[in-house]
């Protein structure tokens, strides 16, 4: 969900403005996707990097995300909404945030409409590290181990890899997202930044991905 510090920058507000306009664009991005029928839907809400964004912007965030998980969390359960995580539980998350995000869980665990998969203290590397150290934890035989072996040990083994990734706001770059995951992943690019995204925005990234041709590596 990139793009909401330059938003606000742009309108000579402050960045945590931009944070809190991203807010209509993913529940719209929500509901488009609903409208469309996807089943999985994965937000990239903060990474393992943005611990070195000044003090009171990760404050802020802290504050941001337990905010709509308690705000919004009746809403999603009554769209039939699943809501998962994905992301590392350290000590530096708030203990208040982690209630919050075990309680949107327990709430929704039984819907199956759409899963929506926050990625929160998320780092790429990190999960293929966390992945390694629990199979080696496991005491599984180097040569057991393959690249079902890694899956069943990501944050969330029963999330698919994703079909498309969209990045927003004008960079090209996969910045630690899903890194095992995206291995095949159509990838969509879009100047819109974060705040401004609707979900035709996220629409005209699905007719994008369908004028593809996927091969996985044939030749088709
Ligand atoms: C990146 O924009 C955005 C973030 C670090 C936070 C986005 C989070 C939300 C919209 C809330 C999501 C909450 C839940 C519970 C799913 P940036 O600050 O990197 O923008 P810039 O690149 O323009 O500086």
């Amino acid at each position: 969900m990139d793009g909401n510090g330059r938003w606000a920058q742009k309108r000579g507000l402050p960045r945590t403005e931009g944070h809190a306009a991203g807010e209509e664009a993913l529940f719209d991005t929500v509901e488009g996707a609903l409208d469309l029928g996807i089943g999985w839907l994965t937000v990239y809400a903060f990474s393992t990097e943005n611990w070195r964004r000044p003090v009171d912007e990760v404050r802020y965030l802290m504050g941001f995300n337990e905010s709509i998980l308690t705000r919004r969390r009746d809403e999603l359960n009554e769209r039939g909404v699943r809501i998962r995580f994905v992301g590392r539980r350290d000590r530096r998350v708030p203990a208040r945030l982690l209630r919050r995000m075990d309680e949107a869980l327990a709430l929704t665990r039984d819907n199956s409409r759409m899963t929506l998969t926050i990625a929160f203290n998320y780092g790429g590397r990190a999960e293929i590290v966390d992945a390694v150290r629990a199979i080696v934890d496991g005491g599984v035989r180097p040569g057991r181990i393959d690249e079902d072996t890694i899956r069943a040990h990501l944050y969330d083994p029963a999330m698919p890899d994703p079909d498309v990734v969209i990045r927003t706001s004008g960079e090209y770059r996969i910045s630690n997202f899903l890194l095992w995951e995206l291995a095949y992943s159509e990838l969509v690019f879009t100047d819109v930044l974060w705040p401004d995204f609707r979900r035709e925005h996220l629409f005209e990234a699905v007719r994008e991905f369908q004028r593809r041709d996927r091969r996985f590596g044939g030749s088709g």
